[in-house]
Formats: structure tokens, C-alpha cells, sequence
């Protein structure tokens, strides 16, 4: 089954073509990244699919459904989730508060004393069982606005994963860490359920080129290539973005 399919989609920002008709299609389960050089677009093609940002032109589709005119939290609600601003988390907060606020929303309403009581418990319980997937329980109880820039990034990512959505966008989620973080976080990405659609943006190439399934070259908001990581590593329109035109001209001896 088809997750996304996006058709000819541009947008414009006055006079920038952030996006020129797009298109694209990711299959269910897919682990798709985009990738390209800062300004190429990436960021507002996820804002326009997770509906943050109005497409100029063109349609977005999840699971067979034209969303293209859907509100951000109409598709939350069809599945679709993607990482916290890092604004996101109250910064006088616990992680483990932020974190339970975060679960809290997905519960449907407790009606009953005795129902709230269990309900608050079993948070509680998915609260810490997550901080120890992810190895933050030595932070749980620190504010949000004192944990380290990494610590936020993974806090964000956590909870984006915590809503067991159907789509996951996560753009740059490696970005700032060190290199340590990075494994852990790339782990973790590995480890998310099969049938999850993951569609993500990622700055370093071989993160990117280790967990992609399919991938897709955005440079001045065109789609310049798409396709598996061993096509997209041997198409010289990537190399010319990345290595600069002078090398990628230049004939080996
Ligand atoms: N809200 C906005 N207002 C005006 N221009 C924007 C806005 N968002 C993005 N742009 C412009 O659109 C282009 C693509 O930006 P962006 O999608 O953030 O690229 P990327 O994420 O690939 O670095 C850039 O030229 C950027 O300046
Ligand atoms: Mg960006």
C-alpha cells in the first residue's frame, strides 16, 4: 500500500520557489530520506505534509486519502507525526512530566475516578518504561529547560515515536549530537516497528545512505533524483551537488 504520494507540489515564498512540482510516492514501511544542500526545500516539503505550510500547488495524499486541504491536527489524528520543536517541551517541566503530558494526550477521557487512577498509573508506567528504552531515566526527573541540547533532541524524538504514529517525519533528528547520540538515536530509528512510514530528512550522508530504503535529492526546490541508496550514490547529479561541479567534471587519471 501507498503511505504518501505527493503530485506536483510547489510552493512559493514571494518570490521563492521553495518547492517545484514535486512529486513522489512512499510506500508503506518505507525508510525514505531526503536529502540535498541547505535552502534545497526539504523543511517546507515536510511542512506541507504534515500540513504546517499550504502547498502553492499540487496534492498530498496518505493511505489513498487527498489531505491536501486537511489541518495539521486533522492529519495528526489520521496518524501522521513528526518531532517536536524543541520549543515543544515545557522547559519548567520534568522530562518525565513532559513526557507523561505527551502519552496523556493520546488517552481517550477517563471517566471514572477509579479509571483516571489506573489510567495515571499505567502513564506513569509507559513514562518510565520509555525513559529506559531510550536511556534518559537519569534525566527524568531534571527541567526541560537544564538538560543538554542532544538530551532535547532525543526527548523530542521520543515522544514523536511515543505516539505510535502510522507516518513519522523527523527532519535533521542528528543533528547537534555527538557522535555517541547519533548511534544511539540511528538505533533507535532501526528499531522502530516495520509497517511505520518514516520519512526522513538527514544532513549527514552516510546516516542517511545506512538507514534508507529510498531516497530522494531535493536541490532549489526540484526533485532532482530518487531511488535506491546504491542508484542514488552512482548518479553524477548527486555527486556534482555534493562534491561541487569542479570535481565531479573532473576526469579520473
Ligand atoms: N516561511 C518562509 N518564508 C520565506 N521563505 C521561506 C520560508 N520557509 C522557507 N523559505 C525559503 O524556502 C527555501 C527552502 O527552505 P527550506 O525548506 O527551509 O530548505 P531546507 O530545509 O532544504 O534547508 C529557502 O530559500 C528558504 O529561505
Ligand atoms: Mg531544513
Amino acid at each position: 500500500m501507498t503511505a504518501l504520494v505527493l503530485s506536483d507540489v510547489s510552493r512559493n515564498f514571494g518570490g521563492v520557489r521553495a518547492l517545484s512540482n514535486v512529486s513522489f510516492a512512499v510506500e508503506a514501511g518505507e525508510r525514505r530520506l531526503i536529502i540535498g544542500p541547505n535552502g534545497a526545500g526539504k523543511t517546507t516539503l515536510f511542512n506541507v505534509v504534515a500540513g504546517a505550510v499550504a502547498a502553492s500547488a499540487g496534492k498530498v495524499a496518505m493511505f489513498g486519502c487527498d489531505i491536501t486541504s486537511l489541518s495539521a491536527h486533522r492529519r495528526a489524528r489520521m496518524g501522521l507525526s513528526r518531532t517536536f520543536q524543541i520549543t515543544n517541551l515545557f522547559p519548567r517541566l520534568t522530562v518525565q512530566e513532559n513526557v507523561l503530558l505527551a502519552l496523556q494526550a493520546t488517552e481517550a477521557g477517563a471517566f471514572s475516578l477509579m479509571r483516571r487512577m489506573r489510567c495515571n498509573r499505567e502513564l506513569f508506567d509507559r513514562a518510565d518504561a520509555l525513559l529506559q528504552e531510550w536511556n534518559l531515566s537519569a534525566i527524568a526527573g531534571r527541567e526541560a529547560k537544564e538538560i543538554s541540547y542532544g538530551e532535547k533532541r532525543q526527548v523530542d524524538l521520543m515522544l514523536a515515536m511515543a505516539l505510535e504514529p502510522k507516518v513519522l517525519l523527523l527532519d535533521e533528528p542528528t543533528a547537534g549530537l555527538s557522535a555517541a547520540e547519533v548511534v544511539h538515536v540511528v538505533g533507535m530509528i532501526r528499531s522502530l516497528p516495520k509497517e511505520m512510514t518514516v520519512l526522513m530528512i538527514e544532513h549527514d550522508i552516510d546516516v542517511a545512505f545506512d538507514l534508507a530504503d529510498r531516497i530522494a535529492v531535493l536541490h532549489q526546490g526540484l526533485l532532482i533524483a530518487e531511488g535506491d541508496p546504491a542508484s542514488i550514490r552512482a548518479d553524477p547529479r548527486v555527486a556534482e551537488i555534493y562534491l561541487g561541479e569542479d570535481e565531479a567534471d573532473t576526469e579520473p587519471c
